[in-house]
C-alpha cells in the first residue's frame, strides 16, 4: 500500500468534495463550496492511498493564538490504518510551524481527538466569537451536541 501526504491543489477540489459529500449530507462537516475550498486551499492536507484520494483535513486560523482543525475526513475504505490521525498531526505540525498556540476541533469525535492529546473545553469558554459564524450554516443549528477540544502547542 503506498501512503502518500500531500498539499492539495485546486484541481483535487472536485475529488475533494466527492469524498466528503457523504458526511456533508448526514450533516457531520459543513458543506465548503469550491470557492470557498479554493480560497483556503493552502490550509489543507490530503492522503492518497495508491494514487487515489483517501482524506483531508484543513488547519484554519483563527488569530494569531488561534487555529481549528476543519474538515476532517477519511474515506470508509480506508478507515483504521492511522489516516485520520496522521492527517491531523500534520496539520498541528503546521500549526506548530506557523507559532499557532492553541488548535480548537468541535466534533462528533471526542474519543478519536482525545486519543492525539487534545482536551476537552466548554463551548462557553472558545475564546474567539468568530467560529460560531459557522454554526449558523450547520444543520445541526441551533441544537448542538458537539463537544469542543483543544489541543496546546
Ligand atoms: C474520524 C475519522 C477521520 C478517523 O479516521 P481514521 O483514519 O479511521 O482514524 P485512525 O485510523 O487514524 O485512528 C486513529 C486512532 O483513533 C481511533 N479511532 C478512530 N476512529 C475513532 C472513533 N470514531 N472513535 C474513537 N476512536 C477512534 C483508532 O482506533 C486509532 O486508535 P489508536 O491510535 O489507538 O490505534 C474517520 O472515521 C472519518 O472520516 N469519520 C467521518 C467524518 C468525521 O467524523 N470527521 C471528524 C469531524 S471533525
Amino acid at each position: 500500500m503506498d501512503i502518500n501526504f500531500f498539499k492539495p491543489k485546486l484541481g483535487d477540489i472536485v475529488l475533494m468534495q466527492e469524498l466528503v459529500k457523504s458526511e456533508v449530507d448526514k450533516g457531520i462537516i459543513l458543506l465548503r463550496t469550491s470557492d470557498e475550498m479554493a480560497t483556503t486551499i493552502r490550509s489543507y492536507t490530503a492522503v492518497e492511498v495508491d494514487g487515489k484520494l483517501a482524506g483531508f483535513c484543513a488547519l484554519h486560523i483563527h488569530s494569531v493564538n488561534l487555529a481549528e482543525i476543519r474538515s476532517l475526513v477519511v474515506s470508509e475504505k480506508y478507515r483504521g490504518l492511522g489516516l485520520g490521525k496522521t492527517l491531523v498531526k500534520k496539520c498541528l505540525e503546521e500549526g506548530a510551524f506557523l507559532e499557532v498556540k492553541e488548535v480548537l476541533s468541535l466534533t462528533y469525535q471526542k474519543d478519536f481527538f482525545e486519543g492525539i492529546g487534545f482536551q476537552v473545553i466548554s463551548k462557553e469558554s472558545i475564546p474567539e466569537h468568530k467560529i460560531w459564524a459557522d454554526c449558523i450554516r450547520c444543520k445541526h443549528f441551533p441544537v448542538c451536541d458537539e463537544v469542543a477540544l483543544l489541543y496546546k502547542l
